[in-house]
């Protein structure tokens, strides 16, 4: 939530802190705002509300021109998006900042700043440290020393970059809670919130820790925690420019959608063998600890949730280990009681969500016997946390709409199945069955991706429509709830999803020839049970698209019974290439309603806020 990026350059710094920004713009894109401190040393800002693009409007008008600047891009949180709240916050045309995250105390600090004379042009809790920093810079004439003094005051979570009139080569960076990295370059420097943003610029980055100050300079990077000089590893990153291209797609979206065959394959590239799963596939230690989970607890956010979700039929049905699976935010804050030798499981695709770091802390606070992060960032909070950790390869992902990374979670999860199933209920035969099912996964979610006219032509009947609702069973049930998700995300449709058997307990009640429903019926145990609940559904008028590999139910189709023929699959592997058919249709939904596809209305990608 909130994108930061800082540069301190030899050259003017306008253009590189704009591209940094429409990088970041996943991040938050209902006001962005610039302040450059110019060649005579005074601070000038341009803000604008709406995306980058509307600041890049406003700075045609006036453009900014300086070495030592700092940019953001907001997801609203204290005040309504508008100019007036978009970041930099300015104090007295001395001192600019820029904030990711929330300032719990901003109340008492406003009192406070308010009684000392400060006036405030903004609702935003950030205008709350920009005085703060004021008045401690006035008793102290000291960059670093007026930061320590204003964090000091601070509770919450924030990421902070800070320049300032008085010294015009220099740029403060603050991280306690919300990801913040420096970029080095030669003669110059960089922050951002996260690493994507400076690509053009760096390939060599440092992450700062929770409570770490640097201190940012044409040629220095000096990182203090508790007052000290210390030394933070610097990591290069392999850049590729491209993958933040949208190339010949229209949306990020699309991209992320089609390139879900090479991501599984990238996925499984060396975790799997001929007929096994790799020992090593999580980790050398790992199969010690695993041979002694009892329990496993799983916790995520969102579209990471439901791929918790599908992995608890897996690991309780194919494993036999006793699974939980829960929302991050509750889990947090309800005392959960700890099962005897439980791995605690979090997912997420950024790395960087705020509820699911709290539950992981908890995790560790608790003793859980050991802690594994599923992510997609290698390099974010949750893996650098976590006691274990597993890439899921996806790549970088844009679309705020979450595709690939969650196709790759249900892979890894998959395979965390079989790797924690072998010390419990899993036969080497059911492995090698399972381990040449995934050899053709990719092949097979590349054929499921060739109904994308089909659905295209089928989003006609759903751009009119007000509601619909999702329905499977067992381990479709949460591939249900993701359609759902996918749906109103980008199309603004209110969307259910439902296990098939709860219809008669009440929403049934919803159907009529307004109402589409869309079930997810491969053939398995249950397609029996589901083809009762569709009848349901047709007896009362209700218009029923069918996503099926049985034949049985393809003779069904009639005006108001839509039956999609998708590709056999074993019925285990069924949530993952389910998927591919609800992506396409939330997609193609959103084109006709004429939504922001990658950017939908009121979200953000990476949610590092509570
Ligand atoms: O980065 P995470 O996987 O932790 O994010 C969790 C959710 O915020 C995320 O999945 C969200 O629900 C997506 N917009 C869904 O498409």
């Amino acid at each position: 939530m909130c994108g930061i990026v800082g540069a301190v350059a030899e050259r003017n710094v306008e253009r590189i802190l704009i591209d940094g920004l429409k990088r970041l713009e996943y991040r938050g894109y209902d006001s962005a705002g610039i302040a450059i401190v110019d060649n005579q040393s005074d601070l000038k800002r341009v803000r604008a509300k709406g995306k980058v693009k509307e600041l890049e409007k406003a700075l045609t008008q006036s453009a900014l021109h300086g070495n030592t600047g700092i940019a953001h891009t907001r997801w609203a949180t204290h005040g309504i998006p508008a100019e007036c709240n978009a970041h930099p916050l300015m104090s007295s045309n001395e001192f600019a900042l820029v904030h990711n995250g929330i300032i719990e105390n901003h109340d008492i600090l406003r009192q406070k700043l308010i009684a000392e004379g400060y006036t405030f042009s903004s609702e935003t809790d950030t205008e709350t440290v920009v005085h703060l920093f004021h008045s401690h810079y006035q008793k102290n004439p000291n960059l670093l020393a007026a930061t320590r003094a204003t964090v000091a005051e601070l509770e919450g979570a924030y990421a902070l970059g800070i320049i300032s009139r008085h010294t015009p080569n220099e740029l403060i960076a603050v991280r306690q809670g919300s990801p913040l990295v420096v970029g080095r370059g030669i003669k110059e420097n960089f922050i951002a919130s996260d690493p994507i943003a400076l690509f053009p610029v760096s390939n060599q980055f440092y992450y700062l820790e929770d409570n770490d100050i640097a201190h940012v300079t044409l040629d220095a990077v000096k990182i203090y925690a508790d007052g000290n000089l210390i030394e933070r590893q610097l990591h290069t990153l392999e850049v590729n420019c491209d993958v933040v291209e949208r190339g010949e797609h229209r949306h990020f979206m699309s991209k992320e959608i089609d390139e879900q065959p090479q991501a599984i394959a990238s996925c499984l590239e060396n975790r799997i063998g001929k007929s096994s799963l790799l020992q090593t596939a999580f980790g050398l230690n790992t199969q010690d600890i695993f041979s002694k989970v009892k329990h496993i607890q799983l916790v995520a956010c969102g579209t990471s949730y439901h791929a918790a979700q599908v992995a608890r039929y897996w690991i309780e049905g194919l494993a036999g280990i006793p699974a939980t699976v829960e929302v991050a935010s509750e889990f947090r804050y309800r005392s959960p009681v700890m099962q005897p030798h439980s791995l605690f499981v979090c997912l997420s695709q950024s790395g960087e969500t705020a509820d699911t770091l709290a539950a992981l802390r908890l995790a560790k606070k608790m003793g859980y016997m050991s802690s594994l992060a599923i992510c997609n960032v290698p390099e974010s909070s949750l893996v650098r946390e976590a006691d274990l950790n597993f890439m899921t390869r996806a790549g970088i992902e844009i679309g705020v709409a979450s595709t690939k990374a969650f196709t790759t979670q249900l892979v890894s999860l998959f395979m965390l199945m079989i790797s924690l199933g072998r010390h419990h209920h899993l036969s080497a035969e059911t492995e090698k069955f399972f381990i040449s099912e995934l050899h053709q996964l990719p092949k097979i979610i590349e054929s499921t991706l060739k109904l994308n006219s089909l659905i295209a032509n089928l989003a006609n009947h759903f751009a009119e429509k007000k509601h619909a609702l999702f329905l499977g069973r067992g381990s479709l049930y949460p591939i249900a709830l993701e359609g759902a998700l996918k749906l109103k995300e980008i199309s603004y449709i209110h969307a259910e999803g439902y296990p098939a058997g709860e219809l008669k307990h009440g929403p049934l009640a919803l159907v009529d020839k307004n109402m589409p429903v869309i079930a997810i019926a491969p053939k398995d145990d249950l397609i029996d049970k589901i083809k009762s609940n569709l009848h349901e559904v047709r007896a009362r008028g209700g218009e029923l698209f069918i996503f099926t590999d049985d034949a049985n139910l393809l003779d069904e189709s009639s005006p108001t019974t839509h039956v999609i023929e998708m590709p056999s699959i074993a019925p285990v592997l069924a949530p993952i290439i389910y998927t591919v058919p609800l992506q396409l249709l939330a997609y193609h939904v959103a084109i006709l309603k004429g939504t922001d596809v990658d950017q939908p209305r009121n979200l953000a990608k990476s949610v590092t806020v509570e």
